[in-house]
């Protein structure tokens, strides 16, 4: 069957081939793929700093961020063919450790977990596959092709839900939330912000673009630049850039016992001075609390719904900013300024 692949570790080789895949196990819920989304961690497969390919196979299936339709299900699966899902990514490690034993594979300790498209098992960008029922999350019909966006959200939905773990440890209650960047999770990011009540405001450098409007029409306020553009100290911060120097300057801006969240993976290999005394002070002093949130498990995923079936349906449109066709991936890898979220189609209807 067709498969969108890279050779991991190896720049620029993503092809689509025809791949020879184990046919699907009768046990399985088997799911034609309609689309799949790209995204950084995507990009970086690509340019081969990331990703490995399965035990016996010299290729990685690309394609973790999905949405499929239910092709054939086996009786008491809870799924019916027609069905919408998103496959989830993550596998608990085999072990297990104690968190993937509870089905916190997001939370995984020894780092044998495997990812769909990513770590050690084929993602998405194919025609067809099979997998458990138990690995799948219902979409609602309602949200149709709006379904590619839950793996990205069910992202910032466990963001989210740790950053409220920690909001707990005080009486006061959080109001303002600063989010770095406005690309697909700084935005759904911003998006549950909004659906929380509190004031959510979104920095990005650009200033045209659909980002300026995405973020208004949320509701929350827009600053283009600098962080010195943000004339407060706000309780919550959502880094989603992974950018090295912004990432410590946002350290030292927040009020106190502030809540500082980091979810984006950036690229080592820069330096830059610090002066690690002065950084300390500050969130010793100020109770800050700074931890890094990476994937989601089940959950998470069923927040990452509930958050989309409750947002704006004409907004979360404007996030697919491109449909490209398989045989265009490359248009898919490279995105513009006019970009948000960019997803191949991979059914041919
Ligand atoms: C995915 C996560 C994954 C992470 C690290 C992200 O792009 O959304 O599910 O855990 O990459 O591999």
């Amino acid at each position: 069957m067709k498969a969108l692949t890279v050779r991991p570790e190896t720049a620029d080789s993503a092809a689509v081939l025809d791949l020879d895949l184990d046919p699907i196990d009768a046990a399985d819920v088997e799911v034609e793929t309609l689309l799949v989304g790209i995204c950084g961690t995507d990009v970086e497969i690509v340019s081969g700093a990331y990703g490995t390919a399965p035990e016996g196979s010299d290729v990685l299936v690309l394609g973790h961020e999905s949405l499929g339709r239910v092709v054939r299900a086996p009786e008491g699966s809870g799924f019916a063919a027609g069905d919408l899902v998103v496959p989830m990514v993550r596998w608990p490690d085999p072990v297990p450790c104690q968190p993937c034993a509870a089905g916190e594979w997001d939370m995984c300790r020894n780092g044998l977990y495997t990812e769909h498209g990513i770590a050690g098992r084929h993602g998405f960008a194919r025609e067809r596959y099979g997998v458990p029922a138990h690995r799948l999350v219902p979409v609602p019909a309602a949200l149709g092709d709006l379904g590619v966006l839950v793996e990205p959200t069910s992202v910032v939905a466990k963001a989210w839900q740790h950053i409220d773990y920690f909001a707990g440890r005080a009486t006061w209650t959080p109001r303002t939330v600063l989010v770095t960047g406005a690309g697909p999770i700084g935005l759904l990011a911003a998006m549950i912000g909004v659906q929380k009540g509190l004031e959510v405001h979104v920095l990005d450098t650009v200033t045209d673009g659909p980002k300026p409007a995405l973020v208004a029409d949320l509701g929350a306020t827009y600053h283009s630049g600098g962080l010195d553009s943000v004339a407060f100290m706000p309780d919550i911060t959502i880094e989603c850039t992974g950018y090295g120097p912004l990432i410590l300057e946002v350290l030292g801006k927040t009020g106190r016992d502030g809540i500082t969240c980091l979810t984006g993976v950036s690229t080592a290999g820069r330096s830059i001075p610090i002066d690690p005394g002065a950084l300390n002070r500050g969130i010793v002093l100020e109770n800050d609390v700074v931890f890094g949130s990476v994937n989601a498990n089940r959950k998470h995923y069923e927040a990452a719904v509930a958050a989309l079936v409750a947002a704006d349906r004409a907004w979360l449109g404007r996030l697919i900013s491109r449909r490209v066709p398989l045989a265009d991936f490359n248009d898919a890898l490279h995105r513009t300024p006019e970009d948000v979220k960019v997803v191949v189609q991979i059914a041919s209807e």
